[in-house]
């Protein structure tokens, strides 16, 4: 089983300022595709001819219908034992502060709420001309179109796109205060997200990574847990007394 350190314990026991990144690996077991996995997402496709606003403009139909395609696949799945777990983490601890890449709404769905979406959120949209956010649009193969006339786009960040300013600001400061940051299932290579834990580390965290394989960061982690998130976080809530 996974060896938790004691210094993990200790630190968790002490109620110390936590952030965690997630990544699409925690969603994995759940049924979601990674991105860069052997059945990812980007063996299929290109990040350049999908997740990015000129593949849009050059062919709507095609990616909205690609999202409407992992819009479909989120609608059948569940949150995770790891999904939970981070719930739990952030019941119990006083400083708690989750950042996802993931734009499936599966921590939400599990009981998170301080969160911070980097990337955006597959089951809200928007107008691309005046923004205006749209929720639970109806299925529908055809791009829908605001009132205002413009081609309605999963309110998701794209390749080349600024992320929310205030949102990363907040991670940065989350990452910078973290006497303990988390990064788990995420390949640790798209930023700004990727610069996260590394600051963190060089503020002075103790890094712990949970991954299945190693990353870009594991050379840089204080701990690295190797196994599925949604097997080696109910471990750490179990023996951290964090149920
Ligand atoms: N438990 C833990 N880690 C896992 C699991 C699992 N069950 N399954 C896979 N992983 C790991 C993989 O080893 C990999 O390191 O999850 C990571 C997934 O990496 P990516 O597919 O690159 O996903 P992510 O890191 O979230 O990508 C970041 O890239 O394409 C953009 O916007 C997209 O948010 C995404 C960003």
């Amino acid at each position: 089983m996974y060896e938790i350190s004691e210094k993990l314990r200790e630190l968790l026991a002490a109620d110390l300022p936590v952030a965690v990144l997630t990544g699409a690996g925690v969603s994995a077991e759940s049924g979601v595709p990674t991105f860069r996995g052997d059945e990812g997402l980007w063996k299929q496709f290109q990040p350049e001819e999908l997740a990015n606003v000129d593949a849009f403009l050059a062919n709507p139909e095609l990616v909205w219908n690609w999202y409407q395609y992992r819009r479909n696949i989120i609608s059948q799945v569940e949150p995770n034992q790891g999904h939970f777990s981070l719930a739990k983490m952030e019941k119990r601890l006083s400083s708690f502060t989750l950042i996802t890449q993931n734009v499936d709404d599966l921590h939400r769905r599990a009981g998170s709420r301080n969160i911070l979406e980097l990337h955006g959120n597959i089951v809200r949209n928007k107008c691309i001309k005046c923004g205006r956010q749209y929720e639970n649009l109806p299925e529908s193969e055809e791009v829908p179109q605001c009132e205002c006339g413009g081609l309605i786009r999963p309110d998701v960040v794209w390749f080349g796109e600024m992320l929310p300013q205030d949102i990363i600001q907040k991670a940065f400061l989350a990452a910078e205060k973290a006497s303990v940051f988390f990064s788990i299932g995420t390949s640790a290579l798209v930023q700004p997200a990727a610069s996260l834990p590394v600051m963190a580390k060089n503020r002075g965290a103790y890094l712990v990574e949970i991954n299945v394989e190693p990353t870009v960061l594991s050379s840089h982690a204080d701990e690295f847990l190797q196994g599925k998130s949604g097997e080696v976080l109910p471990v750490i809530i179990r023996e951290c007394g964090l149920e």
